[in-house]
């Protein structure tokens, strides 16, 4: 069966389908990124999120060049999203950068380019201070040379969006946060929207994915009776319900998965709906707790935690 997800408008006027396949992996082993976008485009999935430090942007692009060859898709429907490094942010860096992903992708442009996080650093992980006002002027300078549609932020808080949004020329078109049923980020998610600035949740499973050993023991939505059996009641799993409270809510979600039947499963969203009781009840599963604190980064000045 091949799903098709609905899409979200995005202030650059382009679409983004709200369901997108993440890519990062630790360990993964050749191949196999490659592979999980294959069956992903199968499914029916149209948006993949990849960025130029998972080093698996050439693997994203050779499952993408083969699904367009084989005539399953065409790049006009695809949805690619690729992200900025902390050691690309002088305003300068950023085409030869976006170009360098461009070329790993088999691309001639991406449909979505992303701060990865407010900081910069050097090649030795010091900090260079580089405000991100300025790398944002080099985000805007690829849109206009047409090598990027739209652009927009990651891992960045409310007074640095606030401050992107009054110098820009370009808007950023949307900002990935994690978010999840343990850390909902209410605040943030409703000032984006009211600043017209699409909100994606990164980590959208949240515990489930029992990203961190200290989590074990509070990974409710992994073991949580209710939750079990409110899944149980709509006949999808507890996965599905996590990411269905989140499209309810009006965020795109990008759950990663290499495994062909939970990738066919995270876009199976769209024949259910939950009640606001139901969704009432997920939300109160709210942890605060970040499964990406991204602690190696605290020390550094634009660190938005
Ligand atoms: N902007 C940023 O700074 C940032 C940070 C983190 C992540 N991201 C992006 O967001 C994507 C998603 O985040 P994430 O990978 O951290 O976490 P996630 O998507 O919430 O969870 C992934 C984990 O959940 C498992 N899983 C997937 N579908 C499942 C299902 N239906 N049932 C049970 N388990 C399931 C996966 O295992 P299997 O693969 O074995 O199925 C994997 O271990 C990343 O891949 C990346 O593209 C961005």
């Amino acid at each position: 069966m091949v799903v098709k997800a609905p899409a979200v408008k995005l202030s650059s006027g382009y679409e983004m389908p709200i369901v997108g396949l993440g890519t990062y992996a630790r360990n993964a082993e050749p191949g196999q990124v490659r592979q999980a976008v294959e069956w992903a485009i199968e499914a029916g999935y149209r948006h993949i999120d990849t960025a130029a430090i998972y080093h698996n942007e050439e693997q994203v692009g050779e499952g993408i060049s083969n699904k367009i060859k084989q005539g399953v898709v065409t790049r006009e429907e695809l949805f690619v999203t690729t992200k900025l490094w902390n050691d690309k942010h002088a305003e300068a860096d950023v085409l030869p950068a976006l170009q360098e992903s461009l070329s790993k992708l088999k691309l001639t442009y991406v449909d979505l380019y992303l701060i990865h996080w407010p900081v910069s650093v050097n090649e030795k992980s010091e900090d260079t201070e580089i405000d991100y006002i300025e790398t944002w002027r080099g985000m805007e300078n690829v849109v206009k040379l047409g090598l990027a549609r739209s652009i927009g932020v990651s891992n960045f808080n409310k007074e640095q969006l606030t401050r992107i949004l009054s110098v820009a020329q370009i808007k950023p078109a949307v900002h990935q946060f994690e978010i999840s049923p343990t850390l909902t980020q209410h605040d943030l998610v409703n000032f984006c929207i009211q600043s017209s600035i699409a909100p994606v949740a990164y980590t959208p499973l949240g515990l489930l994915s029992d990203a961190r050993p200290e989590f074990t023991g509070k990974d409710v939505i992994k073991t949580d009776p209710k939750l079990g059996e409110l899944a149980q009641r709509y006949g999808k799993s507890r996965a599905q319900v996590a990411l269905r409270y989140l499209i309810q809510r009006g965020i795109t979600v990008i759950p990663k998965s290499f495994t062909k039947s939970r990738i066919e499963d995270n876009l199976n969203l769209f024949d259910f709906k939950l009640s606001q009781e139901d969704v009432d009840i997920v939300d109160g599963y709210n942890l605060n707790l970040r499964c990406v604190p991204a602690l190696t980064m605290a020390k550094l000045k634009n660190f938005a935690f």
